[in-house]
């Protein structure tokens, strides 16, 4: 099973985020549906079914306390020069980052050792395209605020016409004692 860890997003802000990166869509940029957007904390990549119980139990084990995000301004993946992905910003004062890390730290030894970046995809860039314009104007976009009180384990399956996520397991937040 191909799988991931992830943050859901509200379908409004995943609109929004979704109908920025159709105005771009063309020769070589391949903007996300929004049915497909979430903030990705971990790919694990390949991983043995039977190891899925293993998985599970470890981020079980992780408590949260809720906590906000924002949803702002556009950029790009690794730089303008050469993009690859095209992003909106995700703000949390740091709270994303220590669940991610939390995520990352419960499940080492699994997928690849990646830093997280906080942000949701918005496009994915096949050839050399110029996007100064595009990102001058939309550069501080607000796409709004949400609550962060679960993630999710989900697999995805690669299918012809795009990817198609299924989640496999949802993990709640708690206050830990
Ligand atoms: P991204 O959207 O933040 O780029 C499922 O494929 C998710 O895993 C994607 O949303 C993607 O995050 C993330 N991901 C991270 N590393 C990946 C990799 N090497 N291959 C495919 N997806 C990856």
């Amino acid at each position: 099973m191909r799988l991931f860890v992830a943050v859901p997003v509200p379908e409004g802000i995943r609109e929004g985020v979704a109908g920025l990166g159709r105005e771009i869509a063309g020769e070589g940029i391949v903007p996300v549906a929004a049915g497909n957007m979430h903030v990705t904390l971990k790919f694990l990549g390949e991983i043995d079914e039977r190891k899925l119980g293993d998985i599970e139990q470890r981020l079980r084990g992780i408590g949260f306390a809720p906590f906000g995000c924002t949803v702002r301004g556009v950029g790009v993946f690794p730089d303008e020069n050469y993009i690859r992905v095209v992003w909106a910003g995700i703000e949390s004062g740091g709270k994303l980052e220590s669940l991610a890390e939390e995520v990352i730290g419960a499940l080492s030894g699994y997928g690849e050792d990646k830093r997280f970046s906080a942000h949701l995809t918005m496009a994915r860039v096949k050839r050399k395209v110029d996007l100064k314009a595009f990102l001058e104007t939309h550069r501080n976009d607000g796409f709004g605020a949400f609550q962060v009180s679960s993630f999710l384990l989900v697999q995805s399956e690669l299918m012809p016409g795009g990817p198609k996520y299924t989640v496999v397991a949802r993990f709640e937040s708690r206050v830990q004692v």
